[in-house]
């Protein structure tokens, strides 16, 4: 079976205002299955909003996005031109961010917005688009849909219209939605509810799930697979299972290690020192090399490839051992 989205050789490029070029994403392959999902985590700033802009078609035209194949739903985007790309993102692929509020037209009422979706994708008459939207924004927890109908963005809360904005991403049922650190800002049990709804649209409908997180508890709890990105890269990827028994690069053994634990003491708390290499000022060889404790010269010289270790792949030239 073919993913339903899968990207070779993804980069970004940005040209700044004095006339450099950065590259908030550099070469990544990503593939995603029906009914899956694959979280990509990494710190702030490793390059996951640009992803997703990319994968989304989102990204202004001063940024150059490059790919060797972007493909969605069986359809190659990169063959295809702007205007019918865009057609079949908006039909197959939905988007939500962590402050969704500016996805929101103000002045649509929040039914006829998620009815509108759900006419867009699914077709159907009007009285059923808005009866499905009604049995959607009860499902995304918001609490009387007959009145949420009705409803303005700017009479709900911050967190009501995140919900809203969950309701229209899945309304219609998109292929695929990425969600963008979507839950962060919402409480634990809102959190819970949507993460709920997300597992039962894919059970139902097949939707795949691209999940970014910096929260590796949620990672555990819902994913399939993992791509950690560090500086723009993804340095490694694998069932999550695998990342999580046994990590490979000490990027991804850092970020696990820094998990809080009931077993352990506050004091026993690993964080990784040092900070994500500013975009403009990469070093040179593995990015992650000023931040490692098993750096070596090689590292600083060489950009260590992604390579299959076992049933991972990792970008390092020093890897953990299987059973470290
Ligand atoms: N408009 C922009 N122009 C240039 N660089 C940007 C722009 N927006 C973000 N960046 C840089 O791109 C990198 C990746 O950012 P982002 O994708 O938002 O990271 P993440 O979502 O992982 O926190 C960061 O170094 C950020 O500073
Ligand atoms: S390549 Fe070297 S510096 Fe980079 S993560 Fe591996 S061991 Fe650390
Ligand atoms: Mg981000």
């Amino acid at each position: 079976m073919a993913p339903v989205l899968a990207a070779q050789g993804l980069s970004v490029a940005i040209s700044t205002r004095d006339g450099r070029t950065v590259t908030p994403v550099r070469n990544i392959s990503l593939a995603l299955d029906a009914g899956e999902t694959l979280a990509i985590v990494g710190e702030s700033g490793c390059g996951k909003t640009m992803t997703c802009l990319a994968l989304s078609g989102l990204l202004p035209r001063r940024a150059q996005v490059t790919a060797t194949s972007l493909t969605l739903a069986g359809e190659d985007l990169a063959t295809l031109d702007r205007r019918r790309a865009r057609e079949v993102r908006r039909q197959r692929l939905a988007v939500v961010f962590q402050d969704a509020t500016n996805g929101l037209n103000p002045v649509k009422s929040v039914g006829w917005q998620v009815a509108e979706a759900v006419r867009l994708r699914a077709g159907g008459s009007r009285a059923a688009a808005s009866a499905e939207a009604q049995r959607l924004i009860g499902r995304v927890g918001l609490p009387d849909p007959a009145r949420i109908m009705r409803a303005y963005p700017h009479q709900l809360s911050g967190g009501m219209n995140q919900r809203a904005m969950i309701a229209l991403a899945v309304a219609g049922n998109p292929d695929v939605l990425v969600a963008d650190e979507a839950t962060t800002a919402l409480d634990v049990t809102v959190q819970a509810q949507i993460l709920t709804l997300i597992a039962e649209l894919q059970r139902e409908v097949g939707m795949g799930v691209v999940f970014v997180t910096h929260d590796l508890g949620i990672v555990a709890q819902i994913a399939d697979r993992v791509a950690v990105m560090y500086a723009g890269r993804i340095v490694e990827s694998g069932p999550v299972g695998e990342i999580f028994a046994a990590p490979r690069h000490p990027y991804t053994a850092g970020l696990i290690a820094s998990l809080p634990r009931i077993d352990r003491r506050e004091r026993d708390l690993s964080v990784i020192e040092g900070q994500v290499p500013p975009i403009d000022a990469m070093p040179d060889g593995c990015a992650f090399a000023p931040r490692c404790q098993r750096a070596a010269d090689d590292c600083r010289r060489t950009s260590p490839p992604l390579a299959r270790l076992g049933g991972v792949h990792a970008a390092c030239l020093h890897p953990l051992r299987e059973m470290a």
